[in-house]
């Protein structure tokens, strides 16, 4: 295991990704956590992320006290990466000082040293284009500590002590604009720590699957509410591989889903995946709450709850059937959402949840004492992509954009069950997406979606004044939903789809393009 310990900087997720990419298994903690927390996970190398604070802030964080005196009794090598080098260097008795020139973006570095184990088969005078983002600097080195390589302003950019096993760059090695970083990151796992590359998404699969009949045990049962997105399809293919049919899935309609969705993810689920899941429709319990409601955070709360009461019934009925109460409850939590890191204060980042109140399908009823099994949770995305892969989950399917919870709720703006507001929004969404699809570019978009903003504009279709609604197409581009930019499409692609749009769906006739990112705005529009 190669343990990240974070510090707040934006790219410490990336260091875990670019690891977990050469077949290495990384984990990521906070800076701050407690030896034990550490000692727990028995790293064989330890990375200190970088991160916004100087050392010499008074809310720097700080790795533990005793974590020297681990990693050196332990002959576990740490690399400090920015701020995790300054680290190193003010710990190990040595001084950083506020840069006299600082240094933020492409640099250049030279290696000056004659025989760097660090750098490997590099030689004196290499040099190499980096990515750097730091304003103090190192002063003076801790007593056996080299200078390997200086920037081009002379400020010191990598540094080593091969026998207590520290290493440190200043720069980032984890971003593309440092385009030899992921082969110095290679060559220091495993020619300098020895590493294996030996972790893999069939290994994963078979961990789990482990894991899963274990703590299951011969007669337990265990239910998932599938959503039709990526994670819950993948955490209840993976369980259902593990215990077969003692897995009981419940996919709930409840009015307010995309165009034939129901249809199309039950075939998936159904005849492609096997899954015994059941489907409720609900629409009727769910609309008739809606009706009248148009604050959007009430429309939130309605869902959530009637969600739980059907789950709740579902639970019930099951517990008749199988004469015994289910123990477990399958989510597909994924790691993004367990991290626990070290956000630089104000940073907004590892708060998500406060803007809205998200209602995740599947979300646990308080007192219903379910055990939880989330066979996602220490995997990103894109590696949940790849075990659905393996599943056999259809490529389409594990590519889906993400949709919210509370569905087309959220995008139809004010009371959901006025007119036919929602099936106007369906058919406009169709439009779009498949026109988005036949361009080849659903791939490139993180989310794509119409928006029915419950105006009425003027104007003229087949010479008849008309007084119709307004709709407004969102696509955005996005790494975690966290932050998000609107999709530049041509002028050409736009012109068809508002034609489109306009030709074939009564009772619209002006289509509008949300040209704002986030911030300031959210992704969805209630
Ligand atoms: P916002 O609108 O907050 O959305 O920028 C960020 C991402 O989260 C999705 N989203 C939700 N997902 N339940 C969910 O499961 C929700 O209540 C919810 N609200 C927003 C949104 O679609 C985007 O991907």
């Amino acid at each position: 295991l190669v343990l990240i310990l974070d510090f707040g900087s934006q790219y410490t997720h990336l260091i875990t990704r670019r690891i977990r990419a050469l077949s290495v298994f990384s984990l990521c903690i906070s800076g701050t956590s407690p030896l034990k927390a550490i000692t727990d996970l028995n790293p064989r190398v330890i990375i200190l992320s970088g991160g916004p604070h100087s050392v010499h802030a008074p809310d720097a964080p700080v790795f533990c006290d005793g974590f020297i005196e681990y990693v050196e009794k332990n002959g576990i090598h740490v690399l400090g990466i920015c701020y995790g080098l300054q680290l190193i260097v003010q710990k190990l008795g040595g001084l950083v000082k506020i840069g006299e020139k600082q240094e933020y973006g492409k640099m250049n570095i030279e290696v000056i040293s004659e025989n760097s184990s660090f750098f490997g088969n590099w030689i004196k005078g290499d040099k190499q284009d980096v990515w750097m983002s730091h304003g103090d600097e190192v002063s003076k080195l801790p007593d056996g500590f080299k200078v390997v390589a200086v920037s081009q302003q002379g400020a010191v950019a990598a540094i080593e002590n091969p026998s207590r096993k520290f290493y440190g760059l200043q720069y980032h090695p984890e971003v593309t604009h440092s385009p030899q970083g992921i082969k110095t990151l290679r060559y220091f796992l495993f020619d300098v720590c020895g590493i294996n590359a030996d972790w893999n998404m069939e290994d994963v699969l078979n961990e789990e699957i482990k894991v899963i009949k274990e703590t299951v045990g011969t007669d337990d049962h265990v239910i998932c509410a599938l959503s039709g997105g990526v994670d819950s399809t993948v955490a209840a293919t993976l369980v259902h591989r593990a215990i077969g049919d003692r897995l009981h899935c419940i996919f709930v309609d409840n009015g307010l889903l995309r165009y034939k969705e129901q249809e199309r993810v039950m075939s998936t689920f159904k005849e492609h995946l096997h899954l015994p899941v059941t489907c409720v429709d609900a629409t009727e319990q769910f609309l008739s709450k809606m009706k009248g409601v148009a604050d959007p955070e009430t429309k939130r709360k309605i869902i959530g709850k009637e969600f739980i009461c059907i789950f709740d019934e579902f639970a019930q009925e099951l517990e008749k059937k199988l004469g015994k109460k289910p123990v477990y409850l399958v989510q597909g939590t994924l790691y993004p959402d367990v991290i626990e890191s070290c956000p630089p204060p104000g940073s907004g980042r590892n708060h998500s949840h406060t803007i809205k109140s998200h209602h995740n399908v599947g979300g646990l009823p308080k007192d219903m004492k379910l055990k939880l099994i989330e066979p996602l949770k220490l995997l990103f995305k894109d590696e949940v992509r790849a075990l659905g892969k393996i599943l056999d989950i259809p490529e389409g399917f594990l590519k889906r954009h993400p949709f919210p919870g509370p569905g087309l709720a959220v995008r139809v703006l004010g009371d959901v069950t006025e007119g036919n507001h929602l099936e106007i929004l369906r058919q406009v969404d169709e439009i779009f997406i498949q026109s988005i699809k036949d361009a080849g570019l659903y791939d490139e978009i993180w989310q794509a979606f119409a928006v029915f903003l419950g105006i009425l504009s003027v104007g003229v279709q087949g010479d008849q004044r008309t007084h119709s609604h307004v709709v407004s197409l969102r696509a955005v581009t996005s790494q975690d939903g966290m932050t998000a930019d609107w999709y530049r499409f041509d002028s050409e692609f736009l012109d068809q789809v508002s034609r489109k749009i306009t030709n074939n769906v009564r009772g619209v006739n002006r289509v509008t393009l949300d040209i704002t990112s986030k911030p300031p705005s959210t992704i969805e529009w209630e």
